[in-house]
């Protein structure tokens, strides 16, 4: 697939089919992953991969399975989403956090070496490594597109990280930015509606 029509086509999928990824298909999105831009030449990162399905219902145990229509309102409201559109969005991919990492066809946990303290950095400089990360996420979401799947994800809340570590056994000194879903799309899943935004208004040629 062309560059530019799976950048057009890679869209956030939260239905998926129960069907599985030959794991060729998956080193290759991988791989794609371990070619993206770093901050430090290491590219010290890994990538757990989970297929087995009891591993996946254990890992996602903590993520809520659903949201009453009261807690919805309540989140709304206390993320400020007073957008239409936005709110539309929000009420569609809320209730399938969980649903959709488990109909995934792979889980992906992404996970990068993390030297200082990531949630108090000293400078935008101790966030390379975490920008870095979210280029190889993109690789892989591109990669998936080209593939025949596609993918969401999860930023965990709360302390679903360090149950994941738990779980996974990953090491301390590794952080895990987000829970990657890759997988067939349904066909009625749905996609959702995004703000059309005309290049043309966002580029400021020489100065703003
Ligand atoms: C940094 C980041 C965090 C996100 N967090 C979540 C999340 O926790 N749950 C979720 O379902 N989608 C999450 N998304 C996916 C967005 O909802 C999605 O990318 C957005 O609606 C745009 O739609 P598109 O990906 O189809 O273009 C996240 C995306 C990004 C880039």
């Amino acid at each position: 697939m062309e560059l530019y029509e799976a950048i057009k086509k890679r869209r956030t999928i939260r239905d998926f089919e129960n069907e599985a990824i030959p794991s060729e298909i998956i080193e290759r999105i991988i791989n794609a992953g371990l070619q993206a831009p770093t901050n430090d030449h290491m590219r010290d990162w890994h990538y757990i991969v989970i297929q087995d399905k009891n591993t996946v219902i254990k890992l996602l145990d903590i993520i809520p399975k659903g949201i009453s229509d009261e807690d919805m309102e309540q989140l709304l409201k206390d993320w400020n989403l007073s957008d239409s559109e936005q709110q539309s969005a929000y009420r569609n991919a809320v209730p399938k956090q969980h649903k959709m990492l488990m109909d995934a066809s792979v889980v992906v946990i992404p996970l990068l070496k993390q030297k200082t303290d990531i949630l108090h950095p000293d400078n935008i400089s101790h966030l390379n490594g975490f920008a870095s990360i979210w280029c190889s996420i993109e690789n892989i979401f591109l990669a998936s597109t080209a593939e025949g799947y596609a993918c969401t994800l999860r930023v965990p809340l709360g302390d679903e990280d360090k149950y994941a570590k738990d779980v996974l056994g990953f090491p301390n000194d590794y952080f895990m930015p987000c829970f990657i879903g890759i997988g067939k799309p349904k066909k009625d899943a749905s996609i959702i509606k995004q703000k059309d935004i005309n290049v043309k208004d966002r580029i400021h040629w020489d100065r703003w």
